[in-house]
């Protein structure tokens, strides 16, 4: 099997708080992987720290076999890692192209800059036709899908996305995931965070459930059953 992220006892403090606990993942190359968890379960704390927003008290992150736990954001981004963060922030203030552009900020992603803004561009055509106008006058899913082209500016191998649905209609999130689907196929991996059981279970190859700041749950969606989840998911069993 091969692993593109590999995430082994992770523990992340706010302040007294641990918002981690001995977590470890293994993230298959090429696949879609979904992390469902209640709000508080930590999945954004994982995410973050994936990303090098927050250090780890202890535990090790390596992406294709480096060890990136220590590593400052951009450096691990330019490896290419690129995030989508919760609530699709966009700059609101800017167009929707200067929004694309600032994910082509990094070297490797400046170099491609074009011919990543022409497969954006063919990619979501709302983007094309709106990309002159203010990032605040997308609706909320074109917001989302700003958000995951920006991270396709970056001509990334894995997209990590918080929350990629909530909040949005369901012809919305069908349209997503529809995308999600098309990248994928292209060989980009995907860990996303997905409030929804049922939809965690439909689109994700593999999927991982959290509680409290622990996985309690996980396997290739295909085997697990909406109430096993349900259960894990809602704390019962979860210590059986
Ligand atoms: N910067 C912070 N400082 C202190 N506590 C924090 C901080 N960020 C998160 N927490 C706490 O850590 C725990 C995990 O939060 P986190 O945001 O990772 O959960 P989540 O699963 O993403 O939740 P949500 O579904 O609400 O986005 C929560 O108890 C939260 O209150
Ligand atoms: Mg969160």
């Amino acid at each position: 099997m091969n692993n593109i992220i590999e995430i082994s006892g992770l523990n992340v403090m706010h302040g007294d708080l641990r918002a981690l606990a001995d977590v470890s993942m293994n993230i298959e190359s090429g696949k879609i992987v979904s992390i469902i968890g209640a709000n508080g379960a930590g999945k954004s704390t994982l995410l973050n720290t994936i990303m090098g927003v927050h250090a780890p008290a202890a535990g090790a992150i390596r992406f294709e076999g480096r060890d990136i736990t220590k590593m400052r954001t951009s450096k691990i981004a330019s490896l290419g890692l690129a995030m989508t963060p919760e609530g699709s922030r966009v700059f609101a203030d800017m167009s929707v192209m200067e929004n694309l552009l600032m994910g082509a900020y990094l070297p490797g992603a400046k170099k491609a800059k074009a011919g990543q803004l022409e497969k954006v561009y063919d990619m979501f055509p709302v983007l094309k036709e709106k990309s002159a106008q203010l990032a605040s006058f997308l609706s909320g899913g074109q917001r989302q899908m700003l958000s995951i082209a920006r991270a396709i500016m970056m001509n990334p191998k894995v997209i990590i996305c918080d929350e990629i649905s909530l909040g949005l209609a369901p012809v919305i999130i069908h349209d997503i995931y529809a995308k999600v689907k098309e990248l994928n196929a292209e060989g980009i991996t995907f860990l996303l965070v997905e409030q929804e059981i049922k939809r965690s279970l439909r689109h994700a190859d593999y999927s991982y459930v959290m509680v409290k700041g622990r996985v309690v749950m996980e396997g290739k969606s295909s085997g697990l059953s909406r109430e096993a989840v349900s259960d894990a998911y809602f704390g019962i069993n979860q210590f059986a």
